[in-house]
């Protein structure tokens, strides 16, 4: 998974700054993380496996080879969720086995060391290395959609930003079919 997102990357993604965000991603846990604690993905590698998943509903369902830039296409979808990096940590619980005896078995619990948000968060890490488009950022910002806690507690510039950048649409609607069809819910 880690070699087809790299792969995918470096081919599809030639901007200033790319490789020295692919090196820096390379030095958090992004590649070995969960997607989540336990709702999805939630086992070692699920980030990366999620974040192609993504890529690859984005680009099946909503890319027109005519009029859509790939390179857009594939920095939205692979980098949308980078906001997980160093986001999640394993601790144990004592559990009580086959036996009937006590083990410790690990778990994955949410250790946020930079709060900054999720979609935000995601755009902030990406810009330290690479300048995104306006469509971009905004898609990567608002892909959670209505889950969003600040659409949540009210907020229409998810209206508007939908409504501005198609993509963005794209981007929540191939998140939410990766994570809800296509994804492993059950607890790891
Ligand atoms: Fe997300
Ligand atoms: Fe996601």
């Amino acid at each position: 998974m880690k070699d087809k997102f790299i792969e995918t990357f470096r081919k599809q993604v030639t901007r200033r700054g790319s490789e020295k965000l692919l090196e820096w991603l390379e030095s958090t846990d992004f590649f070995t993380a969960p997607a989540s604690t336990r709702f999805h993905a939630a086992y070692e590698g699920g980030l990366v496996e999620h974040s192609l998943n993504v890529y690859e509903v984005l680009i099946a369902k909503h890319f027109d080879v005519d009029k859509d830039d790939l390179e857009s296409f594939t920095i939205v979808s692979l980098l949308h969720d980078i906001c997980k990096a160093g986001f999640y940590i394993t601790e144990y619980r004592n559990k009580k086995n086959e036996y009937g005896e006590w083990e410790k078995v690990p778990y994955y619990t949410v250790d946020d060391k930079f709060p900054y948000g999720h979609g935000e968060k995601s755009v902030f890490l990406i810009e330290r290395f690479m300048k995104l488009k306006f469509e971009e950022a905004v898609a990567i910002r608002w892909h959670m959609g209505g889950f969003d806690d600040s659409a949540r507690a009210g907020s229409f510039a998810i209206a508007n930003a939908y409504e501005k950048y198609p993509l963005a649409v794209k981007l929540h609607l191939a998140d939410l079919e990766a994570t809800y069809l296509h994804e492993n819910r059950s607890e790891g």
